[in-house]
């Protein structure tokens, strides 16, 4: 048990579904921390990178074709256990056979529009992280009652 920091992205679907708002929301209900946060349509190098762990799967070229189909909402989280944490969030790749409550649960019926990536490891973070997110995240602690009195 530790803090992690993990890469979560909405893909082309959740973005043309207008599901950023609701899905940032079940992350920051959770309690996890938003460190990071950018919005850009993948070029083709970074979507082969982020995916170069598939290269030699069937469903590859299709991968890339529907992630760089449009824009993205990259994200990083941080907490306790933050990559399971996240990937629990998440839910199994298949949508249909997704857990109703879990994200792909409640809003996917496929395996590859599955509406959301979030890193399954330690290393896959790591890499992930500085993949998106080249000049680093944020840094901040939460203090609200700070920010409710001037
Ligand atoms: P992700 O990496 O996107 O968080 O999803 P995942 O860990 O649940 O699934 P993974 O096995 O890493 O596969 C990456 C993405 O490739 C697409 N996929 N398509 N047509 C297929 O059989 C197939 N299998 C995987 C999905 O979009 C999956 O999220
Ligand atoms: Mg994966």
């Amino acid at each position: 048990m530790g803090i992690q920091t993990t890469f979560v992205m909405v893909k082309p679907d959740g973005v043309q579904r207008g599901l950023v708002g609701n899905i940032i929301q079940r992350f920051e209900n959770k309690g996890l921390r938003l460190v990071g946060l950018r919005q850009l349509t993948p070029s083709l190098e970074l979507a082969e990178s982020h995916y170069a762990v598939h290269s030699e799967r069937p469903f590859y070229s299709g991968l890339i074709e529907f992630i760089t189909s449009g824009p993205v909402v990259a994200m990083a989280w941080t907490g306790v256990d933050a990559i399971s944490v996240a990937r629990n969030i998440i839910g199994p790749t298949n949508g249909r056979e997704a857990t109703p409550g879990t994200i792909r649960g409640d809003f996917a019926m496929d395996i590859g529009h599955n509406i959301i990536h979030g890193s399954d490891g330690e290393d896959t973070a790591a890499f992930e992280l500085g993949l998106w997110f080249p000049d680093g995240t944020i840094e901040w602690t939460r203090d609200a009652e700070s920010q409710i009195y001037e």
